[in-house]
């Protein structure tokens, strides 16, 4: 949420800064702005709406220098408007920051601020900042800015630069994800790899209550209270190809084509066939303190939350572990029962989600072992659980979550698997879930293959609909929440998910012709009580899209249309359930001209509560 990067080294800043905005505008895009400082002073350019807008004012005259800083913006305190885009600067107009998070003391420290004869431009909270670090600025811009967060209460991902320092970038986190990115002779700071992938893969993270000093010497990482912190410098092991469209219209098609290789990313180097279990080392747990667990709960937000109830039947089904799934949202404000034996899984793509974060931390508090499972290497869930399982499913970078879903119950199935080896599964019935498991990379191409069909399907059933239902049972329920969730957030038609059978007890009074109904109906273990819903919605004149499995001519004659899976173990049949139905929301959305990538009100990561 909301794109921060930072530039010193030889280079020109601005081009390279909105180069960076551009890999970044996935975290928010209601509006754009650089700072950059040169001979003249601080020169600061931005600009309302999509960061292309930015980029047309600045053709004609991109500000020189070769320091800077360029920022991306959702919006949380304040409309999104020009005014109201960062960076912002202090009284004087010469020190100039970013932000990424929210100052939740602002208001006072505005108030005491305006008493003390300081005006301010924007509504935003970052503006505060500003002009906090100006008031106590004296020459050292570093011990300004470290003086003025002691006084600051939030969180904040943030870089300040003043054209009185002309060779000096200061940043701190508290909260707000932030790396340095170690070059030669350069150096950069920014929320995520994204940007600076193209000049190094050597990146150092910075931790809560860390502040970073870049100068064209080099960089050097303190705290508050001044002590100089030594930092390992990581590898980022992806390449910046896969941070790129690649020849596709947009990243979420990209990334749903890219879930056979993903999925088997995820799986790879954990499956033991003869053993008929997992290898899954990077949990930090001994066999004998995975069987001692009494009760799991997995907490997440959106689409992982979605994988997280499917985690929930897995967990259960196949090692008979009670397990709850919390929104990380509530789990926090709760008072929740959580002890050493309980398992705590966090699951987070992005592994910034400020919820999940906070709810992780929390079951930490209380005594629980957690484990996380990110994808985001590196990322602050991930450095903070006890141990955990990378989904390595390549850099997500559309707003709507996909492959990463997949991989998620890849991840969730391949826990499942270990700890109920250990307690109850045989080895026959495991050998059969790894030999399920490694058939789904091929499974899930097969169904890509199949893209059209699934096209036509949206342009005849959904393209023109008000409101959609999802509906699904066992497993499926969360796919028929997922699949509703996706059509919302990147078409903005109403959808709802349910479990089929709780139909009746309300939504049914929605169904008419102009409902479409898509039901989430492989040949499993509830096939026909399923079938009996079906029966229910066509009896009220609503249109019926089915997914099946081949064959299943019971369905097929029901239903006005039907798209068929392979046939898979039920409990992993969501691995393939949810594809057609994220290629239905990215058809539809096409088809009505919306932006697929970035749609709006959204941000790929929600950093902020
Ligand atoms: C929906 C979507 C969101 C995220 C949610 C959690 O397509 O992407 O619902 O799933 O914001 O994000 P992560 O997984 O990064 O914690």
């Amino acid at each position: 949420m909301c794109g921060i990067v930072g530039y010193i080294g030889p280079r020109q800043a601005a081009g390279l800064l909105i180069d960076g905005l551009r890999r970044l505008e996935y975290r928010g895009y209601d509006s754009a702005g650089i700072a950059v400082v040169n001979g003249h002073g601080l020169k600061i350019m931005k600009a309302a709406g999509k960061l292309s807008v930015l980029e047309n004012e600045l053709k004609e005259k991109m500000p020189e220098g070769t320091i800077g800083i360029g920022h991306t913006r959702w919006a949380t305190h304040g409309a999104p408007t020009t005014t109201n885009a960062h960076p912002h600067t202090d009284q004087s107009g010469r020190i100039a920051v970013i932000h990424n998070g929210i100052i939740e003391n602002s208001s006072v420290i505005r108030k005491a601020l305006q008493q003390r004869g300081h005006v301010f431009k924007s509504e935003t909270d970052t503006e505060v900042l500003a002009h906090l670090v100006g008031e106590l600025y004296q020459g050292n811009l570093e011990e300004a800015v470290a003086s003025a967060l002691r006084e600051v209460d939030g969180a904040y991902g943030l870089v300040f630069l003043s054209s009185d320092e002309p060779g000096v970038l200061v940043a701190a986190r508290k909260g707000s994800p932030l790396l340095v990115g170690v070059g030669e002779n350069e150096w950069f700071i920014a929320s995520d790899a994204s940007p600076l992938l193209q000049y190094t893969r050597s990146v150092v993270y910075l931790d809560d209550g860390e502040m970073a000093v870049l100068t064209r010497e080099g960089y050097r990482v303190r705290n508050l209270e001044t002590a100089r912190i030594s930092k390992e410098v990581n590898q980022i092991d992806w390449d910046l190809a896969q941070s790129e469209r690649g020849g596709y219209p947009h990243f979420m098609l990209k990334e749903i084509c890219e879930q056979p290789e993903s999925i088997w990313n995820t799986l790879r180097g954990h499956l033991l066939e003869e053993d008929g279990t997992a290898r899954v080392t990077g949990l930090n747990l001994t066999d004998e303190e995975l069987k001692q667990f009494e009760r799991v709960i997995i907490t997440a937000c959106g689409t992982s939350w979605h994988s997280g109830i499917i985690g929930e039947y897995m967990l259960e089904e196949m090692a008979r572990l009670p397990v709850e799934v919390e929104y990380a949202s509530e789990f926090r404000y709760r008072n929740p029962v959580v002890d050493p034996r309980t398992l705590v899984i966090g699951i987070s793509q992005s592994g910034e989600t400020a919820d999940t974060l906070a709810a992780v931390r929390e079951a930490k508090r209380r005594g629980a072992r957690t484990i996380g499972l990110v994808n985001v290497v590196g990322s602050t869930i991930a450095r903070e659980v006890d141990g955990g399982i990378y989904l390595h499913a390549g850099p997500e970078v559309g707003v709507a979550s996909t492959k990463a879903f997949t991989s998620q119950v890849a991840a969730l199935a391949l826990i499942s698997l270990r700890i109920a080896r250990l307690r109850n599964l045989s080895i026959l019935q495991g050998r059969q879930f790894v030999e399920a498991l490694q058939r789904l990379p091929a499974q899930a191409a097969q169904i890509l293959e199949r893209a059209s069909e699934i096209e036509q399907l949206a342009d005849r059933f959904l393209r023109t609909t008000r409101n959609a239902l999802y509906l699904g049972r066992g497993v499926n329920f969360p796919v028929a929440l997922e699949g509703a969730l996706k059509l919302k957030e990147i078409s903005y038609i109403h959808a709802e998910g349910y479990p089929a059978a709780e139909m009746k007890h309300g939504p049914i009074a929605l169904i008419d012709e102009n409902m479409p109904v898509v039901f989430i109906a492989p040949r499993d273990a509830v096939h026909s009580k399923i079938v009996s819903n079906i029966e229910e919605v066509k009896a009220r004149g609503g249109k019926v899209i089915a997914l099946i499995n081949e064959g299943d001519s019971e369905i097929e004659r029901l239903a006005d249309a039907t798209f068929t899976i392979p046939e898979t173990l039920d409990l992993l049949t969501p691995i393939l359930t949810s594809i057609p139905l994220q290629l239905l929301s990215y058809y539809v959305a096409v088809s009505r001209g919306c932006n697929v990538d970035q749609p709006r009100n959204l941000a790929k990561s929600v950093t902020v509560e």
